[in-house]
C-alpha cells in the first residue's frame, strides 16, 4: 500500500465506523485543553464522518463542561485504537460548536433514535445527582427540553498520525489535509 492508500484506508474505516456499533473506531477520545490549560479527555460516540472534507461529527450535551472548554479553544485531538486491526489513528484539529436551533442541529437530531434522545433529558452532566432521581422513576421526559440541549461537533482534521502495530515491524505514517480537506502532505516516520 503507498501512503494515498494508507489515507483512503484509515478515512474508510472511520466512516464504516460512525455506520456500525461494532466497528473498532466507533468509540473515539476526544481531547482538549481547558482554561487552565489543563488536558481533558473524554470518550465519545463517532456519530458522522466525511473522508473528503476530512471532517468527523460527534454529539454532546450543550450543558456539559466540554462545550464551554471546546468554546473557548476548539483545537481538539481525536484518539482512537481498533484492536482488530491493530492501528492507532491520532488526528489533530479543530471543531465547530454547534448549538441548539442550528440547521445541522435539527438534522442530526431528527436522525437520532428515540433512546439516544433520551440521554439528553435529566439535570446537567457533572452537576451532582438528586438522590430521588437515582432510587425513584424518572419524571416523564420531555423531548423538546431535551433538544434544546443538544449540540453537534464538527470535527475538522489538519493532520493524521497513522500508526500500525506490526510485531517486529511497527509503522507510521504522517498525512497533513488543507482547509479544503485536501491531502497537503504525506511521509513515513519511524514508529
Ligand atoms: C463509550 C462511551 C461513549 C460516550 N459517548 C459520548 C458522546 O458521544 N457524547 C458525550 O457528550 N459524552 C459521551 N460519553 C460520556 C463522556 O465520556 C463524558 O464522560 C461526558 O460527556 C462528560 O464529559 P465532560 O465533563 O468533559 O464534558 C461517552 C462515554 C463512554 C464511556
Amino acid at each position: 500500500m503507498d501512503l494515498t492508500d494508507i489515507d483512503a484506508s484509515a478515512w474508510a474505516e472511520l466512516e464504516t465506523a460512525a455506520a456500525d456499533p461494532q466497528s473498532g473506531f466507533r468509540y473515539l477520545n476526544l481531547c482538549s485543553v481547558d482554561v487552565e490549560t489543563r488536558p481533558q479527555a473524554r470518550m465519545v460516540v463517532l456519530r458522522g464522518a466525511d473522508r473528503s472534507a476530512r471532517r468527523l461529527e460527534f454529539h454532546t450535551d450543550t450543558r456539559s463542561p466540554k462545550w464551554q472548554e471546546l468554546f473557548a479553544n476548539p483545537r481538539v485531538t481525536v484518539l482512537g485504537f481498533s484492536a482488530e486491526s491493530r492501528l492507532q489513528l491520532r488526528l489533530q484539529g479543530e471543531v465547530e460548536l454547534h448549538g441548539p436551533g442550528s440547521g445541522g442541529t435539527e438534522a442530526a437530531w431528527d436522525r437520532l433514535p428515540a433512546r439516544t434522545r433520551m440521554t439528553y433529558t435529566g439535570g446537567p452532566p457533572g452537576d451532582e445527582r438528586a438522590f430521588e432521581t437515582i432510587d425513584t422513576a424518572a419524571e416523564p421526559a420531555d423531548e423538546a427540553e431535551a433538544k434544546a440541549r443538544f449540540g453537534v461537533l464538527i470535527f475538522r482534521a489538519r493532520t493524521l498520525d497513522w500508526f500500525q502495530l506490526w510485531q517486529q515491524d511497527n509503522r507510521r505514517a504522517l498525512f497533513g489535509y488543507d482547509e479544503a480537506g485536501a491531502l497537503s502532505f504525506c511521509r513515513w516516520v519511524n514508529p
